[in-house]
């Protein structure tokens, strides 16, 4: 490892947390949060630790898809705040060594936006083409849809011009035609507007679908992923450690080409939907073996590239990745009742809810994500437990407020309730039971633990730039994995059932070779020849630093 790499590639040990502005702090009293709030919470961020902030979407819309339905890609909300808001955020962030990565929406915009009202004018428009249209009457095409609940097709006939146009998502969200090089220089253009504001990178929104419809409309190069090296490199040429972390939900293999393949000159970083997915079967069965699939089927990345790691986020959990059979066994676990499902493909939960609110496996779940190989991602509020609102539509369930203290809203707001963007959680796992004052001085809060793995997490580069091995184990319930780099590992064992267990571990080299603390405890540990008896209690989780004599690395 050399420190100019891991300096400049910093994605590659970041801790991301996600979180949407407007659910997060109502500094103005208007029942919305906003970047002023914001502001004033980028000290609670930088006492967690993270190191990378992704905001939702911040632009104008008519919010019918929660922001991710733009009309306007050089604007900001105004309901969040304006520029002069989001540059004190950027700035305070940067600040306190907080970079910040805001959403970018490549696939489509809101039907709404001047471009798509401009276009369904009919084929004379300037936009026209900035959309796919057809002019004849669609194929079935009910499979393709990602909103099951609300379309049927992934063509709408536009009763003005009388053609139909490609929307993946909702109808109200017709997809851009990126095969068009002049829309490739309105995205470029937008990409280098927020460089300029000081944002850091890009979360890329929805990337297989845009490409997908490349394929479909044809490129004029005749390459679809043309247009993701296309914006990499322009990214690089304007700020050299920008980052695209893409949400490619695909097969591991097939998330290899949007890294570039071997040159890596696509997406640096994409979440790990395969990995997330069989975690939670492993958890279901108490069986690492999911998990130990997903590990090690993971293809090589190209230098310079990352998997992001996470076990919540925005969206519903998807499981669309699992087998009917293998969904079913997650839904038994995690989510029976229909009202916890949606789109007959996930679930509407956040994790402790799921997991019967048990400290030990809430803990649990949160050791193995951050110890696996990857930069783990956060979403607001799983640092203190809350849960979801089950009566809210659909993915609402888990964007709910932010629950700062147990006051009024949860101290999210002083407007009346009625008048919050979002109601609070009100069960409990409402502000009363879950909050964040009432952890950030207990040692033994959920928060003081996620804190702590965060801080362990940070000073482990062997999990960011190490490579991995599963070490085998004759249980089946325990994952033992570790990420060597240099002459330094982490060794990481998780129970995955709730029985005690002791696991013979072993660690390669002679014992003298050995030095070995184990980093949550802090305690010296003692191997007796090449193997480490680990007892682990039902749930329990241990990390060791295994340092081969390196001066360099920190036992
Ligand atoms: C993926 C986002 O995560 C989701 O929230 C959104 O609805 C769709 N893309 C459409 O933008």
């Amino acid at each position: 490892m050399r420190i100019t790499d891991t300096s400049d590639q910093w994605w590659k040990s970041a801790i991301i947390y996600c979180l949407d502005v407007e659910t997060f702090l109502d500094a103005d009293g208007d029942g919305i949060g906003d970047l002023q709030g914001l502001a004033q919470r980028i000290d609670y961020l930088a006492e967690l630790g993270i190191t990378c902030l992704w905001l939702m979407p911040i632009y104008p819309s008519p919010d019918r898809d929660d922001g991710y339905d733009v009309t306007d890609f050089y604007g900001v909300d105004r309901r969040l705040g304006d520029y002069g808001r989001l540059v004190e955020v950027v700035r305070t962030a940067h600040d306190r060594g907080i970079r910040v990565v805001v959403d970018l929406l490549i696939n489509h915009t809101s039907d709404q936006h001047p471009w798509f009202v401009s276009a369904r004018r009919g084929p004379d428009s300037p936009f026209r083409d900035y959309y796919v249209w057809r002019d004849t009457e669609p194929p079935d095409t009910a499979k393709q849809v990602v909103f099951p609940d609300a379309e049927e097709s992934i063509w709408t006939r536009d009763e003005q011009s009388g053609h139909w146009y490609l929307h993946h998502f909702y109808a109200h969200q017709p997809d851009l035609n990126v095969a068009n090089p002049a829309v490739v220089d309105e995205l470029l253009r937008t990409i280098g507007f927020w460089l300029e504001l000081g944002i850091d990178g890009f979360r890329v929104d929805a990337v297989p679908f845009f490409v997908e419809d490349i394929e479909t409309t044809g490129h004029p190069t005749g390459d679809p992923h043309e247009v993701l090296r296309t914006m990499r490199a322009f990214l690089g040429r304007r700020k050299g450690d920008a980052v695209l972390l893409g949400e490619v939900n695909l097969p591991h293999e097939q998330q290899r080409e949007y890294f570039g393949g071997e040159a890596g000159d696509e997406l640096q970083m994409m979440f790990d939907f395969i990995t997330m997915q069989r975690t939670y079967l492993a958890l279901a069965r108490a069986d690492a073996g999911p998990l130990v699939e997903a590990l090690t089927a993971r293809p090589a990345l190209p230098p310079g590239c990352q998997w992001a790691t996470f076990l919540r986020n925005h969206d519903e959990l998807t499981l669309d990745k699992l087998t009917e059979e293998e969904r079913q066994e997650v839904f038994a676990a995690f989510g029976p009742e229909p009202e916890m499902q949606v789109y007959g493909r996930g679930l509407k939960r956040r994790l402790p809810p799921m997991l019967d609110g048990d400290p030990r496996r809430v803990r649990l779940a949160y050791s193995l994500m951050f110890s696996l190989p990857g930069t783990p991602t956060l979403f607001y509020g799983e640092e203190i437990g809350m849960g979801e609102d089950l009566a809210a539509h659909g993915r609402m369930a888990v964007r709910t407020p932010m629950q700062w203290s147990d006051g009024a809203n949860g101290g999210f707001s002083t407007a009346p309730a009625e008048q919050l963007v979002q109601a609070v959680v009100a069960d409990g796992y409402g502000p009363r039971f879950v909050n964040a004052a009432a952890q950030l001085h207990d040692p033994d809060s959920l928060l003081s633990f996620v804190k702590a793995l965060i801080s362990v997490r940070r000073s482990c580069p062997e999990l960011g730039w190490g490579t991995l091995e599963v070490v085998p184990t004759e249980h089946p319930a325990v994952l033992v994995h570790r990420c060597d780099l240099d002459d330094s590992s982490v060794l990481a064992v998780h129970n995955l059932s709730a029985d005690p267990v002791t696991v013979p571990v072993r660690l390669g080299g002679t014992e003298d070779e050995h030095r070995i603390i184990d980093l949550l405890s802090h305690e010296v540990v003692s191997p007796e020849g090449e193997e480490l008896e680990m007892a682990l209690a039902g749930y329990g989780h241990r990390w060791l630093r295994l340092c081969r004599g390196a001066l360099l690395s920190l036992p």
